[in-house]
């Protein structure tokens, strides 16, 4: 693996091996203080973060090795009209691996083609979260042993959230994992998501109600409404508030169900929900900090790339999503994947009409 730009990047093998690093990090940390020794990480935040931010910084020092960035890019020449391009090329001329966050869909998957060093994407506006994801699998795997098998509820903003849209990316890896898709009908997953569900022949019920599947569950995975992401505010303010878990909405849960959310937290799970035994949201975000260490032992130490490959100029964005980074980056080149047989914009996913 060179990037970590889509959870769809990594072989379930890939993730394994991961998985199994971070287990022998949680288990004994001492044997991998000089893992990273000497090697350097930059931290682009574009936007606000509070757990991926300082879980990366924090794994990277675990490791042995030191972390510079931004948690403001006005405070860099990005204020001045600076290009993602050349700030990459920088960036990438200083560290061992590049550790990004922003609001553009698509921007960590174009940082990539010019970037001398592996590219982490610490999420790409509402699209993706892979190491979010990581987080969560690891947790998955370490409180119930498997991922294999569980049936999963996906709860609130399923169209802004991107830590379900990676989950759901993952999932494909694993067998007979069921979803229960549960969000009103205008924050349901975008249509790429449902092609992706469709064409790995993944199980999923779409549901507005959350008190019905409950009983099913054996993860409640809970997510904040985006408000940062909605174009229109009044669609903000229809859906605030429309999923609130509590304890009496607990009861008719199995007694394992694990209740996890990527965090930060509004109002969407009760604070008398943490001490129940079953709200695990703190300790992920923990697991999240061991996936990351393990992550960084493999890219950090990856040969860094002297020269690049050539990457044609784009004439004209092909997308018409307002988010893509294709918008604001205009040389970009116009690449196309498809996704369900319908084709899309290789950066953010949204279908090219
Ligand atoms: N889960 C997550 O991405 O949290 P932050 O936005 O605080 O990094």
């Amino acid at each position: 693996m060179r990037h970590l730009i889509d959870f769809g990047d990594m072989s379930r093998a890939e993730w394994d091996e991961l998985y199994a690093r971070a287990s022998r990090i949680m288990d004994d940390p001492s044997q991998f203080i000089d893992t990273c020794r000497g090697k350097v990480a930059a931290s682009l935040f574009y936007e606000p973060s509070t757990r991926t931010n300082f879980s990366f910084q924090t794994a990277m020092l675990r490791l042995g090795g030191t972390v510079f960035g931004f948690a403001d890019p006005n405070s860099s020449s990005v204020a001045k009209g600076e290009t993602l391009k050349d700030t990459i090329k920088m960036v990438s001329s200083y560290a061992d691996v590049v550790v990004m966050r922003t609001p553009w869909e698509g921007a960590a998957k174009a940082a990539s083609l010019y970037s001398h060093v592996p590219v982490v994407n610490a999420g790409d506006g509402g699209h993706m979260h892979p190491t979010q994801t990581m987080a969560d699998l690891t947790t998955m795997t370490r409180l119930l042993g498997k991922v294999d098998g569980l049936s999963i509820g996906l709860c609130g903003d399923l169209k802004n959230g991107r830590t379900v849209h990676s989950l759901i990316k993952a999932m494909a890896k694993f067998r007979d994992v069921r979803f229960f898709l549960i969000s009103p009908r205008e924050l349901a997953v975008p249509e790429y998501m449902r092609a992706f569900l469709q064409e790995n022949g993944m199980p999923y019920t779409e549901v507005t109600g959350l008190e019905a599947v409950i009983p099913q569950l054996d993860v409640l995975y809970m997510t904040r409404i985006q408000r940062e992401r909605f174009v229109d505010p009044l669609e903000y303010e229809r859906n605030k508030g429309i999923y609130i878990l509590t304890r009496r909405k607990l009861e008719r849960a199995k007694e394992h169900m694990l209740v996890m959310h990527p965090l930060p937290r509004v109002d969407e799970i009760a604070v008398d929900v943490d001490d129940d035994p079953r709200a695990v949201y703190f300790r992920q975000a923990r697991y999240g900090m061991f996936a990351r260490m393990a992550l960084l032992a493999d890219l950090a130490n990856q040969p860094r790339l002297e020269r690049t490959a050539p990457v044609e100029i784009g004439t004209r964005p092909v997308c018409s999503n307002p988010r893509c980074i294709t918008q604001t980056q205009p040389y970009l080149p116009p690449l196309v994947k498809q996704n369900g047989g319908v084709d899309c914009c290789a950066f953010c996913d949204a279908a090219l009409r």
